[in-house]
């Protein structure tokens, strides 16, 4: 956005000063000196056309013969001069005198004379003038006494050219910084392009990988099938209630698919076992937390997700396992497994057991808040409960299955 607005800006600053210009050139401008108003007439460094008259060395003369009424006679150098900005075209120029004046012979020029003025027109090949090129024209001019030049007034026209202004550099040098910046810009949009397609198959490749070895856990206990994705979309949005970043709440996502991982490690005839397991199998079950810690120890894209499979059994009083910490020691990612899990378990059928309704649940994620879970999580899981969060869930990925009367072949 900001590189079109700025192209616009330049788009206009550029039309309006060949406007500008188009306009100057066209334009009569008048260059005048009066020594009535200042003394000194313009003259070099002024930076405007100006004039100057002299008469050479031996060119005056007196003739009473011929010239009665205006005796003195001279010849009359005129230079002008333009200092001004390009070249001067199309020029006249007015010129007043002490006295009036008749004129003899010219040069370079046109003269009319009106007592003491006379409006000069320059011969047609030489009415522009170049800068700081001189013109020159004279005259043989009588009058009573020496004349002398009392103020003119040139006129003519200054054609522009863009170049000639120094905005139009200060222009260039903007476009060219404008050019610059947005080919950086294109270099850098493409290499992030590039950079996000990477990024994108990356976290394809380690979703369908971690897919794929969810889909080995569950398939080892077809009585939790889907349990896995359905922790991992509650775990995620707890995070996300939670305000945890989209990043992290992603990274729960995954994390809590793998949290059972350690079950790789455990015998199908326990796992699978229908009915209340003894003391034994018991033990041998929970060692899938630090089974899946073992597992995951190379997985390192995701550095927390050893903590999730290793800590989702401990208790936020300390008598959970394998480690027994407690409160804030235990990893957040494994708090909040620890209580999608839980509720999984809950929703879902069991083979000695049905599922609890909603009422139940919340009266054991209340009873246990504090003891088991996590007590500022609880109430997160509650309200997903309430708003039909995690019917949606169980919905669309299956709780309610009894895969004890019809196990998955
Ligand atoms: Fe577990």
């Amino acid at each position: 956005m900001i590189f079109i607005l700025s192209a616009i800006g330049l788009m206009v600053t550029f039309c309006v000063l060949s406007i500008y210009v188009a306009k100057a050139s066209t334009a009569d401008r008048v260059f005048s000196w009066d020594s009535k108003k200042t003394a000194t007439p313009p003259g070099e460094g002024s930076g405007v056309p100006y004039l100057t008259m002299s008469v050479p060395e031996g060119k005056r003369w007196l003739d009473f013969t011929n010239h009665t009424a205006a005796p003195v006679g001279a010849e009359y150098d005129f230079t002008m001069i333009n200092e001004g900005v390009g070249q001067l075209e199309s020029w006249t120029l007015d010129m007043t005198f002490n006295e009036n004046l008749i004129i003899d012979s010219f040069w370079n020029g046109t003269y009319e004379v009106s007592a003491n003025t006379i409006h000069f027109t320059p011969d047609k090949n030489a009415d522009f003038m170049k800068h700081l090129e001189p013109a020159t024209f004279g005259a043989v001019i009588y009058s009573q006494r020496d004349l002398e030049l009392t103020g003119y007034t040139i006129r003519g026209r200054l054609p522009l050219k863009i170049t000639d202004l120094p905005v139009y550099y200060v222009l260039i040098v903007l476009i060219l910084i404008w050019v610059i910046a947005l080919s950086n810009y294109i270099v850098s949009y493409a290499r992030i392009s590039r950079l996000q397609k990477q990024r994108d198959r990356d976290l394809l490749i380690i979703s369908q990988s971690i897919m794929t070895f969810t889909n080995f856990i569950d398939a080892k206990d077809p009585y939790t099938k889907g349990h896995s994705m359905r922790v991992a979309m509650y775990a995620r949005e707890i995070a996300k209630r939670m305000g945890l970043s989209d990043e992290k709440s992603q990274d729960l996502y995954f994390e809590a698919l793998l949290h059972d991982a350690g079950k790789i490690g455990i015998p199908d005839a326990i796992l699978t076992k229908p009915g209340k397991l003894t003391d034994e199998e018991y033990s041998i079950i929970k060692t899938h937390t630090t089974i899946g810690n073992e597992i995951l120890s190379n997985f390192t894209a995701i550095p927390e997700i050893r903590d999730g499979a290793h800590y989702h059994h401990e208790r936020y009083d300390g008598k959970g396992y394998p480690s027994g910490i407690k409160g804030e020691d235990i990893p957040l990612n494994a708090r909040i497994i620890c209580v999608a899990d839980s509720y999984d378990a809950m929703s879902s059928y069991r083979s000695y057991r049905k599922s609890y309704d909603n009422e139940k649940i919340i009266s054991e994620l209340q009873n246990n808040s504090g003891t088991q879970f996590d007590p500022k999580i609880v109430p997160i899981m509650i309200t997903m409960l309430e708003d039909g969060f995690t019917e949606k869930i169980r919905t669309k990925y299956g709780a309610e299955t009894d895969y004890f009367s019809s196990p998955v072949a």
